[in-house]
């Protein structure tokens, strides 16, 4: 874990008068693995995205519900967050967890626009997420397996988890296609499983239709 001094707290001020917090872990420099380029952005908001990925399809196929914990780790903008959050509701909370902070700041300005409370932004870095042990019922990683640099990242929401929660991965297929990441980028599903067998998951296969896998990796 970081030292107290790595990390650091910024308030926002958020709708009705609340405050959002941004908790920023700095960790160690090193190269990035391929990060999504925040420039490019727009995409993940594509109008047509809906067509090949809709996340209220996806999320019913994991079964969120409401009045739970969940981190959507590698949130981006938050295409997956806002409806989670929806279907947590107010009993319920959404870590968006984000390592690009120009990601979350794209995020934090829609909550405040649709005045969204149980939302709550968080800067990790490649080895940090600053949420306590078992705090979470679940997570979701979605197109952001491939982008992870080792298994630091799984290793820490395995660590947020509690016992039996489950974390829900969707990533595109190792298959040829015109859309997505390169083929050379892509896990396979096999590959995916190894790595989260690996940090100690249970995982299950979720169709979540042709072009991408899903799994269900529960920690026991
Ligand atoms: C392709 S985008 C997907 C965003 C979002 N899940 C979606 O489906 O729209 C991948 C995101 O994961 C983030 N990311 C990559 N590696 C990460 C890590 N180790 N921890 C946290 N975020 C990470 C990137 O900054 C980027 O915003």
């Amino acid at each position: 874990m970081l030292p107290r001094n790595n990390l650091s707290l910024r308030g926002l001020r958020g709708p009705e008068g609340g405050w959002i917090i941004l908790i920023t872990a700095m960790g160690p420099l090193r190269p990035m693995a391929h990060k999504f380029d925040p420039d490019r952005k727009a995409l993940l908001e594509s109008p047509d995205r809906r067509e090949w990925q809709d996340p209220e399809t996806i999320l019913d196929f994991f079964g969120f519900t409401a009045g739970t914990v969940v981190a959507d780790v590698g949130c981006g903008t938050g295409y997956f967050s806002i409806p989670l959050s929806r279907r947590v509701g107010p009993a319920g909370r959404v870590y968006a967890i984000d390592m690009q902070e120009e990601m979350l700041w794209s995020l934090q300005e829609k909550l405040l626009d649709q005045g969204v409370s149980n939302i709550l932004p968080i800067l990790s870095s490649e080895e940090f997420i600053a949420l306590p042990e078992s705090h979470a019922d679940a997570a979701l990683l979605v197109n952001t397996l491939h982008e992870l640099k080792g298994r630091s990242t799984l290793m820490e929401i395995h660590r947020i988890l509690r016992t039996g929660g489950f974390l829900a991965v969707v990533d595109w297929a190792k298959v040829p296609m015109d859309v997505g990441p390169p083929l050379e980028h892509r896990l396979s599903e096999e590959q995916a499983k190894e790595l989260l067998r690996s940090v100690g998951f249970g995982v299950d296969s979720v169709d979540v239709g042709d072009l991408f896998y899903g799994i269900r990796a529960r920690r026991p």
